[in-house]
């Protein structure tokens, strides 16, 4: 990963209180870049902010929003543009399955149309709310990139988060409009698709082509250098990075 490209660079990360964010955030942090960490849940983001900014390098501006609502978007747009000036890199990681983060597994047929909404507000209208206040900025400044994150379940389907899985692939199709909507202005976008991630152990137990769940670490150095000066021809385009997920349930022969 260039580390060195994001020194004095600014990036506005969602679902920064764990997982793949935080991470990203640590990493860009050491890299020298400054963060905006934003999540809803505010506890979890203070200390993970602590974390990030013991770290040293970047500056670290935590701030407690919700994907759903878009004048937090704007609030979060609003920070990093007056605290550096700038805003180089969104990555939209806020998401989650509606039946796991709600705890509510029913079949689609039964889920309270609530658990409906959080699965597409969060996954998907978050991400394009965060793109849409963020990118004005890029526009101005001739350059950025926006990151969404996106799901192997997006090609999927899945029985218990129909729409998680919607969601995701709503994804792969709007950062193709963002794509287009940016080129004009030197702004790309593109989607990262992850199959089992371990951020939670269970994650361990999904089958893949390789046996092994990626770590963090492998996903958010994947996104890094997309989004760096050294892929500067991605845009429009979603990247699967699964260990082989996707091929064993299209019928391959599982490696273990
Ligand atoms: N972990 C995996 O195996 C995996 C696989 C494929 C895709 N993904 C996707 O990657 C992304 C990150 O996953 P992870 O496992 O690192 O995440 P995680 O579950 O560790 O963290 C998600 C964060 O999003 C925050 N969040 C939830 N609702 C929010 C809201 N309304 N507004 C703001 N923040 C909100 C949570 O508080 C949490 O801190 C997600 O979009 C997820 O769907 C994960």
């Amino acid at each position: 990963m260039s580390c060195e490209y994001y020194a004095g660079k600014t990036a506005v990360l969602t679902g920064a209180a764990s997982g793949m964010s935080l991470c990203t955030a640590r990493t860009l942090v050491a890299a020298g870049a400054n963060v905006v960490m934003c999540d809803v849940n505010a506890e979890g983001l203070g200390k993970a902010a602590a974390e990030v900014a013991s770290v040293g390098g970047g500056k670290v501006y935590p701030l407690v929003t919700d994907v759903r609502k878009y004048a937090d978007a704007e609030r979060a747009a609003a920070l990093a543009v007056e605290k550096t000036g700038r805003i180089d890199l969104l990555v939209n990681y806020a998401g989650g399955s509606e039946a796991r983060c709600l705890n509510s597994f029913k079949p689609f047929y039964e889920q309270p149309v609530e658990v409906l909404d959080w699965g597409i507000d969060v996954n998907l209208k978050g991400a394009i709310y965060f793109s849409r206040a963020c990118m004005p900025y890029m526009v101005k400044a001739k350059s950025g990139v926006i990151v969404c994150i996106g799901s192997v379940i997006g090609f999927e389907g899945d029985l218990h988060c129909p729409m998680y899985g919607a969601a995701k692939s709503g994804l792969f199709n709007f950062v193709v409009s963002a794509a287009k909507a940016g080129a004009p202005h030197g702004v790309r976008a593109f989607c990262v698709a992850p199959g089992p991630v371990l951020t939670r152990e269970a994650m361990a137990g999904m089958e893949t082509l390789l046996g092994r769940a990626s770590e963090p670490q492998e996903i958010v150095d994947f996104v890094l250098h997309l989004a760096s000066d050294r892929c500067p021809s991605v845009t429009g385009s979603t990247h699967l990075v699964d260990a082989g997920r996707l091929c064993v349930t299209r019928g391959a022969k599982s490696g273990k």
